[in-house]
């Protein structure tokens, strides 16, 4: 089979995996799921894996000496699946220096903010803390920095009076989803690469992230066309 593979790491609930597979399934994702990869034995990404009879693979890090040699074996796993993109989908671990080199230009990242804004945890209530008005979501390239690498593409949603964490964190799970997979069909497709020096899109390197249209469908900032 030659379509576009994805290995998907997912730590947690899973739904970012789901909505790749639901748009796999629906023909608006043309690529297909090589392995789904995890820190978390029991956790309900690996149980959605399972029920979609991917292969599914967990290594939990207390039983490796160190980050690097969990990592060394959860990537060794991921290798052996030969997949086209690595997508971190709530993968809540930092990944060491040494594995992101490994597969460096090869593995992309959402972030539940508007990066450069609010890498790390917390973000929804950041997002509050800080008084800003927008919130939203982030495609970016994995380097070893944390949540530093270079934005594909990026959703975003207004911040409402009244709004707690999770009602920010429910308002921006859906765009989320389509944010994943409109960004991995367009690097599926071949319209965006991710290269040493960032992505590009048609051919052009990417000045500004994409925008997540209200027709899921991403496009380039106005002035940035
Ligand atoms: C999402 O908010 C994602 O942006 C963040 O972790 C959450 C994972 O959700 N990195 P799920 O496991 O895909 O449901």
């Amino acid at each position: 089979m030659s379509a576009f593979s994805l290995a998907v790491l997912a730590s947690g609930r899973g739904s970012n995996l789901q909505a790749l597979l639901d748009a796999i399934a629906d023909g608006r994702l043309p690529a297909r799921i090589v392995g789904v990869f995890s820190d978390k034995p029991a956790c309900k990404a690996l149980a959605i894996a399972g029920a979609a009879g991917l292969h599914a693979v967990a290594h939990r890090p207390r039983d490796y000496a160190d980050r690097d040699a969990h990592d060394q074996a959860l990537f060794d796993a991921v290798a052996a699946v030969q997949p086209d993109l690595i997508v971190c989908a709530g993968y809540l671990r930092i990944i060491s220096e040494r594995t992101v080199r490994r597969f460096e230009s090869r593995m992309i990242n959402i972030h539940p903010s508007l990066l450069p804004r609010h890498p790390g945890l917390d973000t929804h209530a950041r997002v509050l803390a800080a008084g800003e008005t927008e919130h939203g979501a982030s495609v970016h390239a994995v380097i070893p920095a944390l949540d530093a690498g270079p934005v594909l593409a990026q959703a975003r949603i207004p911040v409402l009076a009244g709004d707690t964490p999770e009602a920010l964190a429910e308002r921006l799970l859906p765009r989320e989803h389509a944010l994943l997979v409109a960004s991995v069909a367009l690097l599926a497709t071949g319209r965006a690469r991710l290269g040493a020096a960032g992505f590009e899109f048609d051919g052009h390197p990417l000045a500004a992230p994409l925008q997540l249209g209200a027709d899921n469908h991403l496009r380039p900032e106005p002035g940035h066309a």
